[in-house]
């Protein structure tokens, strides 16, 4: 087995080449002076598994690119197989045709992934409408999910646990914010969100729990600009919290969405290291360590 990378996850990719005392073999990417894209693998892989590690973050469009470069050359090379480790996968918001003519971009992504790897690996893929990876993926996928380590590092963090709420800003996130709230035995509740566009969301209290003095912690899988969690956190105040956190798995904080946040009132912000940021405080190596096992 090889363990490279397109990029974005390369200290997550020697972590474990070096735990599974694989080589780790990085690839020559750069760009011919038109722009176009350019990859060479340094190594054989002829008749050896390839472990690909790319999170699609920064730069969705191009992270895809580089994948299906790197594994249709793998492939073309004699690799026996193409393991595909995403920790964030991208696209898969867009899972139907909300206006006519609209590009179903999951469905193109997996399409395109089909055709190029024979197993992917991810950390909470965005699944709202879809119930599982299988609904476009024809090749074995694997769901990890953050939900332990995220839970652990509350219980561990955050005392006493009779003063936490944990928040799911919308609808979609009941599936990270409650189980976590039930693993660690704390108060919960699932706002009510409108999103209007990308940019503008509306967030609203559905079930009557007090967070007057409460250190509230927002939970969701992916922060993106940062309006669903902000908009959360301003409702949060007003009804009198004590300090507001805000965790999630994919922390990709487009258009200043940390900077947002704060400004929001978020006192910490909380990610793990599926996209590379600063506020990355949750490993996913000893997860991923297991499963490649
Ligand atoms: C949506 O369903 C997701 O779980 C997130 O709540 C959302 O996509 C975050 O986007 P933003 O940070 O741009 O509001």
């Amino acid at each position: 087995m090889i363990i490279t990378s397109c990029g974005n996850s390369i200290l997550i990719a020697k972590q474990l080449a070096r735990k599974l005392k694989v080589k780790y073999s990085p690839l020559k990417i750069s760009f011919f002076p038109d722009g176009e894209l350019y990859l060479r693998f340094k190594d054989n892989v002829k008749g050896k598994k390839v472990v690909i590690i790319h999170s699609f973050q920064p730069n969705s469009n191009l992270s895809l690119l580089k994948v299906l470069f790197a594994a249709t050359t793998a492939k073309d090379l004699g690799a026996k197989k193409i393991i595909l480790i995403a920790p964030y996968l991208a696209y898969l918001r867009q899972d139907k045709r909300f206006k006519p003519g609209e590009a179903i971009s999951s469905r193109v992504m997996a399409k395109y992934l089909n055709a190029s790897i024979d197993q992917l690996i991810t950390f909470d893929p965005h699944l709202h409408r879809y119930r599982s990876l299988d609904e476009i993926f024809t090749i074995p996928t694997q769901k990890l999910t953050a939900n332990e380590l995220i839970a652990d590092y509350i219980q561990k963090k955050f005392k006493p646990v009779k003063d936490i709420v944990i928040v799911g800003p919308d609808r979609e996130s009941y599936q990270w914010a409650e189980a976590i709230a039930q693993k660690i035995g704390a108060e919960s509740t699932i706002l009510w969100k409108k999103r209007s566009s990308s940019r503008k969301v509306n967030v609203n209290v559905v079930k009557l729990v007090d967070l007057k003095g409460k250190h509230i912690v927002i939970v969701d899988d992916l922060i993106s600009t940062g309006h669903t969690i902000a908009e959360a956190a301003k409702l949060a105040k007003k009804k009198g919290a004590r300090k507001i956190t805000a965790m999630a798995v994919h922390g990709l904080f487009a258009e200043q969405g940390y900077e947002r946040l704060k400004k929001a009132g978020v006192q910490q912000i909380i990610t793990t290291n599926c996209i590379k940021h600063k506020s990355n405080q949750i490993e996913i190596t000893p997860l991923l360590i297991k499963s490649i096992r």
